[in-house]
């Protein structure tokens, strides 16, 4: 759609008597002159003015592409850059250099406006995805009439020639510069599904080293001059760095469908390839997935684990989920680390940091039999119950605390008690996991009544339950008034030490609760 109704050429605007001139930013696809649209085609021969932007030397991509519409009569503006490189004496340095070019450039295209000329400004690819013609846009759409023409983009050729699916299903895809710090690109490599890295050239090597990073070079696929003379496909982990031009992207495909036709190939062919990932989906939705736990269970061929946590990952065309009881730890970490002998990718699931009271010893401790002693775990760190209920409730972990799981079932009361006792007698603020549950109801009495002995009863209590989560409360009481009715498996209890503050803020609509980072001397 245009952005606003285009107005034939030469007529006078509706606010003033000038006649206004109709720009256009026209997309030309990725460099095949038949990969033009029929209105693009339609607009270069209406038009009064051809621009287009162009290097130093003074060729231009776009107007090669466009070249056999052109005609003597047109109006050529060529927009050449000034700097070719990041060195220039300009005072604001080479974006002050920049923004003074596309302010003369748009100065140029708006004088032709005025005097009723229609302006295309040709755009290799789609013009508002990466292109120059954007600081034209910026500059000039709110004051003249003006309609973009979509192109075909450098991501659909570079899909279209490897010939490879790019999409499929719920798959995301994420499209990236190449200019991003490789640390970023890596992240973002091993969390989304496909991806398409553009703008290579010099930052080849990095684009590369993310990819090795993020776990995905051998997936990576290699794009040059998609449908363009000299275009090249391949491999992207064979291409020589150093002959690698500005005009080609980095592919990663949808890992849904393989080319055999058939079904996906048994991944177990190559032991190996096994490996066990041991994860922690934070302790509730998405938002507190790390990119490198979301990418690890998005290449794992199989998921084991509690099926509470198991369901919490979305389905994917290919993967085995392996959902089981949350008693059965040590035979749930064997069956994990079988697979991965048998050369299965696995990723066994837990909620929160996988680390804490959660699977990641289970799996260690069977791994560190004879008979697995071969096979690669990794352990991911994970955002933990207690850091999201502190974060919540404001930063009650600011000081030294304590992590203890108030469950004896693995453990006993005594040892329990023994702790929660030195804890409270060392000042320390405690975070309690597996507080109750239906069968376990007397232990947050107990441990209220054994904090009580060094603790005042103004103490203040954080109850986070099912925090991120859609049933999420959070609350604060006085220790003295903790009532152990209130607490279930699915809350963590944050008890602060002596120093720990409780305030009310915005006329008592929030309450913060916060530790100090300095303890009082003596
Ligand atoms: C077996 S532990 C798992 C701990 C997890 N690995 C972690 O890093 O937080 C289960 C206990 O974690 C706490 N918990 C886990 N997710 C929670 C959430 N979203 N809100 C409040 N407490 C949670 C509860 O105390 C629950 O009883």
């Amino acid at each position: 759609m245009p952005t606003e109704q285009p107005m034939p050429t030469g007529q006078t605007s509706p606010t003033g008597q000038t006649p206004q001139g109709q720009l256009y930013g026209v997309g030309l696809g990725p460099g095949d002159p038949s990969l033009m649209t029929v209105r693009a085609v339609e607009v270069i021969a209406s038009a009064d003015v051809i621009a287009y932007h162009s290097a130093r030397h003074g060729r231009s991509i776009a107007r090669s592409i466009a070249a056999e519409h052109l005609r003597a009569d047109h109006i050529e503006e060529a927009l050449v850059y000034p700097v070719t490189t990041e060195s220039t004496d300009h005072p604001g340095g080479y974006r002050g250099a920049l923004d003074d070019f596309y302010e003369e450039a748009a100065a140029r295209l708006a004088a032709h406006l005025d005097a009723g000329r229609t302006v295309a400004v040709l755009a290799e690819g789609d013009p508002l995805f990466y292109g120059s013609y954007q600081h034209m846009h910026k500059r000039l759409a709110h004051r003249y009439p003006t309609e973009v023409i979509p192109g075909v983009t450098s991501v659909s050729a570079a899909a279209a020639r490897l010939g490879e699916p790019l999409v499929e299903a719920e798959e995301v895809l994420t499209i990236l510069p190449g200019t991003l710090p490789e640390e970023e690109l890596a992240a973002r490599l091993a969390s989304t599904d496909s991806a398409v890295v553009m703008k290579l050239g010099r930052t080849f090597g990095k684009v590369r080293g993310a990819l090795e990073r993020a776990g995905r070079l051998d997936e990576a696929r290699y794009v040059e001059r998609a449908t363009m003379k000299g275009e090249r496909t391949g491999s992207l982990a064979e291409v020589d760095p150093e002959s690698v031009p500005y005009f080609s992207v980095a592919v990663l495909p949808s890992r849904v469908a393989p080319l055999t036709g058939g079904p996906a190939p048994e991944p177990s062919a190559d032991p190996e390839r096994g490996e066990v990932v041991v994860v922690g989906t934070g302790p509730a939705g998405p938002l507190w997935l790390t990119p490198e736990t979301r990418g690890a269970l998005a290449a794992a061929d199989d998921l084991v684990g509690y099926t509470t946590y198991v369901d919490r990952v979305p389905h994917r065309p290919g993967q085995r989920r392996h959902g089981s009881d949350n008693r059965v730890e040590s035979e749930r970490a064997e069956f994990a680390l079988e697979l991965a002998r048998r050369g299965r990718r696995v990723a066994v699931v837990s909620g929160g940091d996988p680390g804490v009271f959660a699977m990641a010893t289970a799996v260690l401790e069977v791994a560190s039999q004879d008979q697995f002693a071969d096979v690669p775990v990794r352990v991911l760190p994970g955002v933990t119950a207690a850091n999201a209920a502190a974060a919540r409730a404001g930063a009650p972990l600011g000081h030294d605390y304590v992590t203890l799981s108030l469950s004896d079932r693995l453990k006993p009361w005594e040892v329990i008690a023994e702790r929660l006792a030195a804890a409270a007698a060392a000042d320390l603020v405690l975070a309690l996991y597996n507080p109750g549950s239906r069968s376990r109801t007397w232990q947050v009495g107990k441990a209220r009544e054994l904090l009580l002995a060094h603790r005042t009863p103004d103490t203040p209590v954080v109850l986070g339950r099912d925090v991120g989560g859609p049933e999420e409360s959070v609350r604060i009481v006085r220790l003295g008034d903790l009532d152990p009715a209130e607490v279930d498996m699915r809350t963590l209890l944050i008890v602060g030490s002596s120093q720990t503050q409780w305030v009310r803020r915005r006329g008592g609509r929030d309450q913060i609760v916060w530790t100090p980072r300095r303890y009082p001397e003596g």
